[in-house]
Order: C-alpha cells, then sequence, then structure tokens
C-alpha cells in the first residue's frame, strides 16, 4: 500500500474547509487539526471541526483552538458565503468531541520541532502559523513545506487583487511567505478551474448515507443555478492526494502586499519569465525574456483537472458509506 503522506492541518471550517477535511481523513495521515478565527469567528470554527470529525468517526484526531483574530487588525469573516455559522444550513447540534487544552501554536512548535516527516496544510489566515514561527524561529528549517490555500497569482476574491485567505491577515501571510519554508500555493488563479454545480449536489444526495447528505446540504448552501462554488480547500488539498490533479505548478518569488491602498492582502506573483508571445495562453507556456527575480520562494499551482477532482471527491466521499 501506498504510504500516506502525514499532515498537519490549520483551517477555519468554513464549508470547503469541511470537504478538505473529508478528502483529508480518507486519504493522508491527518496527525491533528488547529483552528483560526476566518470564515467565522475562531468559537464556531472550532466546533465545526469537531463537528466533521465526528461526523466522519475519526475523533482520534486531535483538534486545538488557535487565535481569534488577526495580529494587528480585527476580524473579517465570511459568512456571506459560510453562513452565520460557517456550515452553510446545516443544523448544528453540539459535538460531543471537544478541542484539547493546548493552543494551536504549542502543539504546532511542538509537532514540527520533534518530527521532519508531516506536511503543514493551512486553509485559513495564515495567523496560526506566523505566530508560531515568531514564538519558535526554528520552525523556518524545521517545517519541511507548507500547502496553502491562499492568495492568487491573478485576480482576488475579496478584493479585486487579494484573496480572503491572505487579506484577512495580511502581515500573518508575510511572515510566512518571507519565511523560506517551501509554500505551495493553491490559489484562486487555481481553484477558479473547479466549478461545483446544481448536478454536483443531486450526485451528493442520492448517496444515502449522513456524510453524503452533510456534503449535500453544505454544497447546496453555495451552489444554485446563478452561483457555483469552487471549493477551494478541497481542490488545494487534492494537490496532495494526486499530485496529477496539478498538470502544471510553477515556481515563483511572490511578496505579500501589506500596504497598498487597493492592494492589500495581494500575493504579488512575479511571473514574468512565464509569458508567453501568445496573451490567449500567455503564462506558464514559453519562457519570454530573461529577468531577475527574488526567491522562488512559492510553488503555484496553474492547472487543474477538475474531472480527476470531482472523481476523487465523489469517490471519497461516496466511501464513507461503504
Ligand atoms: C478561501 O477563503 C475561505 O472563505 C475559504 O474557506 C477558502 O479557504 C477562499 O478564498
Ligand atoms: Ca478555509
Amino acid at each position: 500500500m501506498k504510504k500516506r503522506n502525514k499532515v498537519f492541518m490549520d483551517c477555519d471550517p468554513g464549508i470547503d474547509d469541511c470537504f478538505a477535511l473529508l478528502l483529508a481523513m480518507k486519504h493522508l495521515e491527518v496527525v491533528g487539526i488547529s483552528t483560526v478565527g476566518g470564515n467565522t469567528g475562531l468559537f464556531n470554527t472550532t466546533r465545526n471541526a469537531c463537528y466533521v470529525v465526528e461526523l466522519a468517526k475519526r475523533t482520534d484526531i486531535p483538534i486545538y483552538a488557535g487565535y481569534d483574530k488577526p495580529m494587528f487588525t480585527k476580524l473579517e469573516t465570511a459568512e456571506e458565503v459560510h453562513g452565520i455559522s460557517g456550515l452553510g444550513a446545516v443544523e448544528i447540534r453540539e459535538p460531543n468531541k471537544k478541542p484539547e487544552k493546548e493552543h494551536a501554536i504549542d502543539v504546532i512548535i511542538d509537532t514540527f520541532m520533534k518530527q521532519d516527516d508531516i506536511l503543514l496544510v493551512t486553509l485559513g489566515p495564515l495567523t496560526n502559523v506566523a505566530q508560531a514561527i515568531l514564538k519558535e524561529p526554528r520552525l523556518k528549517k524545521r517545517i519541511p513545506q507548507i500547502l496553502c490555500m491562499g492568495g492568487s497569482v491573478t485576480a482576488g476574491n475579496y478584493s479585486p487583487c487579494a484573496e480572503f485567505n491572505i487579506y484577512a491577515d495580511p502581515e500573518a501571510a508575510k511572515i510566512v511567505f518571507d519565511s523560506g519554508i517551501v509554500i505551495k500555493m493553491a490559489g484562486l488563479n487555481f481553484t477558479r478551474q473547479n466549478s461545483m454545480i446544481p448536478k454536483d449536489v443531486t450526485i451528493l444526495k442520492n448517496m444515502n448515507h449522513d456524510i453524503a447528505q452533510f456534503a449535500a446540504q453544505l454544497l447546496s448552501f453555495s451552489v444554485n443555478s446563478d452561483r457555483q462554488s469552487e471549493l477551494c480547500d478541497a481542490c488545494a488539498i487534492s494537490w496532495l492526494i494526486d499530485p496529477n490533479i496539478v498538470p502544471c505548478s510553477l515556481p515563483m518569488h511572490v511578496d505579500i502586499e501589506t500596504k497598498g491602498e487597493f492592494t492589500r492582502g495581494m500575493t504579488v506573483c512575479d511571473y514574468r519569465e512565464y509569458i508567453g508571445t501568445d496573451p490567449k495562453m500567455d503564462i506558464g507556456r514559453s519562457v519570454f525574456y530573461p529577468v531577475s527575480q527574488g526567491v522562488r520562494n512559492v510553488v503555484a499551482a496553474m492547472e487543474f483537472d477538475q474531472d480527476r477532482f470531482k472523481k476523487l471527491l465523489f469517490d471519497t466521499i461516496k466511501s464513507y458509506g461503504e
């Protein structure tokens, strides 16, 4: 049997975070989950993580609550996208599963200082990870890789330039992106190539078991005839599960804009060396001219195999009923 990647997941569930957790719990070895204020407040994101883990009968996975707000600003949530509770219209019952007593950042430090073979996955604002690095700077050399759902090589969502997870705490994102840790960035330029549609909700509804019904309810909150859903965090984690879902990724230098009047929270991606001669084909097709760049601190996902992703997603959800 193929060895599973070990992961520690920092997240802010959130509809798409839940899908990512469901994928991860089946295909990866999840050694721990930490929560951060983001899509909704920390109380909700922690309870939602506990809820999903319990529903998946994986209460063996420890959950740790982290920071409830960004480093310097007040928390801006995305409840219009994820619902007041963070789980769309799902009626929340209080899970029996509770978070552990340790603070997330102490556990992140402890985990990565002691072990070499764990990857860090971030699906929310980068507050916990940045605070952990500030408290224990040796983490910069200890975390082998971060798979980050955040940013965009092209346009943002929260603003024209900024993606929500980076916008929510740009100062934290800057600390993480400047840390020297290799970042695999699953940004909006990549996740926008996925589109979940009403037919996908029906597929889930037709799988008669409680996880599929939960998934269908979550997805139907974000998908209707006018609106499609990218399930960003699920796309991101699929990169670790099946690298073929990302046929093209490119190393590049990325800075985080913390000050701009219109651009705060932007991932300023230097992809000049990848710009081709055909504007319709553009990024990633041919090297056009040499440019002097900063350190290539990021490998950015560029292309997405939607059919392969959806197959993985539906097969995984189905397998929870077997
Ligand atoms: C990201 O922001 C959140 O709303 C989602 O959970 C995802 O992590 C997409 O911009
Ligand atoms: Ca998220």
